[in-house]
């Protein structure tokens, strides 16, 4: 037997209890031994809970019980997690944790810690939910040189996106009904805002770069500035807008990353990605591109990854699982004003020719969108250029009298 401790019983907590419960049998084929949850940290009461008698407010109970040898933190945000996992990696107790706040901020120094003190920090749940990515980035795809990932990372936002795509729905319609399902963070600004999604793509980036990417020094953007305008007009290019997250190793060894909504053409692997799934391309020297596909969000999704890597640790609790990126700094990422895109501009006119005229003239070779829907506007596709060029420009057309309503890039993807 393989005695555990669970710290949180919210959404994600009480779904890995229920797997836990349910698939006992299943766990027990899998690693020979009964998985045994004899702690449930919650300052919450839960009277009815069949495991009622397991549940406590002291974390001491935890860290003090010898027995327990993995604890699984999906309580979320960083404190008091970072200090709980820090301590129980120092006890010499393997953690499993879905939180992705903690890993994209302190990483480097728990795996660093597990290393030293030779237990495990597995984190699966944490990027794409239900998806496995950690470890098949880790082992399968691990003889690749890695050139670029870009996803869908964060369900919420998916779900949003897609409502307004194919059902006109507005935003905020659409965000409650995210939260009514169980998809949305605690603060779900940390969704709309991009936050979730940058501090996803941190973690891809720190596992196949080796160096951690830390949520600073990343450009995000949000989606709380999409119009169903900037919805039809994407369509009308032959696309649709996703928030992507998106890491790119360049020549000089520096890493391109951002989070922001991009326009996809309907033809690339992650513009067919839709609801609260998430989609997440890895390009590899060898592989090429490699896809993973699958629910991003919600309980039971989630916490399977999380039963996994219990499984895992299971399996090894005397070895170490090589998992493992030293800590970083802003030098290995160029500011994102050099970062080079085509761009979707969308601008204010009464007369459409003479805006896309000033447009060329500024910006080179551009492809108009072809819609008469919306009077007084225009919009159009520009050749790839940095983003620091692409706003100069901008600033160039307002001084002409047409102010941009909206910039989005274009996902080469
Ligand atoms: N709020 C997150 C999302 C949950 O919507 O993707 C999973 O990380």
């Amino acid at each position: 037997m393989v005695s555990i401790a669970i710290m949180g019983h919210g959404v994600v907590g009480s779904g890995v209890a229920e797997i836990i419960t349910t698939h006992k049998n299943k766990l027990y084929t899998s690693i020979g031994e009964e998985v045994y949850i004899k702690r449930i940290l919650d300052l919450r009461e839960f009277p009815d809970s069949p495991l009622a008698d397991r549940f406590t407010k002291n974390f001491e109970d935890i860290i003090n019980d010898r027995e327990i040898r993995i604890v699984v933190e999906v309580m979320g945000g960083i404190n008091p997690a970072y200090d709980f996992v820090k301590r129980s990696l120092k006890a010499g107790k393997s953690v499993v944790t879905s939180n992705k706040e903690l890993v994209a901020a302190k990483g480097a120094e728990l795996l660093q810690i597990a290393k030293d003190n030779n237990a495990n920090f597995l984190f699966e749940a944490s990027v794409g939910g239900g998806i496995p990515i950690i470890r098949p980035m880790s082992q399968c795809l691990v003889a690749n040189i890695v050139d670029e990932i870009a996803g869908i990372l964060n369900g919420t936002t998916n779900f949003i996106l897609t409502k307004m795509i194919d059902e006109g729905m507005d935003f905020d319609t659409a965000l409650k009904l995210a939260q009514e399902l169980g998809y949305a963070e605690r603060n779900p600004e940390a969704d709309v805002e991009g936050h979730d999604a940058c501090r996803k793509i941190c973690i891809l980036a720190s596992l196949a770069f080796g160096k951690h990417v830390y949520p600073e020094y990343v450009h995000t953007e949000g989606i709380t500035k999409i119009t169903l305008k900037d919805v039809k007009y994407a369509a009308a290019w032959g696309g649709v807008i996703k928030l992507i997250g998106k890491v790119k190793m360049l020549e000089n060894g520096k890493m391109d990353i951002m989070v922001a909504p991009m326009l996809i053409p309907c033809k690339s692997q992650l513009a067919n990605i839709d609801d609260v799934f998430n989609g997440i391309m890895v390009r590899g020297d060898c592989t090429g591109d490699v896809v993973f596909y699958g629910k991003g969000a919600g309980k039971l999704p989630t916490a399977s990854a999380v039963v996994a890597d219990v499984i895992d640790c299971c399996k090894h609790l005397k070895t170490r699982k090589y998992l493992f990126w030293t800590d970083g700094d802003s030098s290995n990422v160029i500011d994102y004003k050099d970062s080079v895109s085509s761009f979707y501009i969308r601008v204010k006119s009464d007369d459409k020719d003479a805006a896309l005229q000033s447009a060329k003239e500024l910006f080179g070779n551009i492809s108009p969108i072809a819609l008469d829907e919306y009077e007084g506007e225009c919009a159009f596709v520009t050749e790839p250029l940095k983003y620091s060029d692409a706003e100069n420009y901008v600033k160039a057309l307002a001084d002409k009298g047409y102010e941009t309503l909206s910039m989005l890039r274009i996902g080469d993807l």
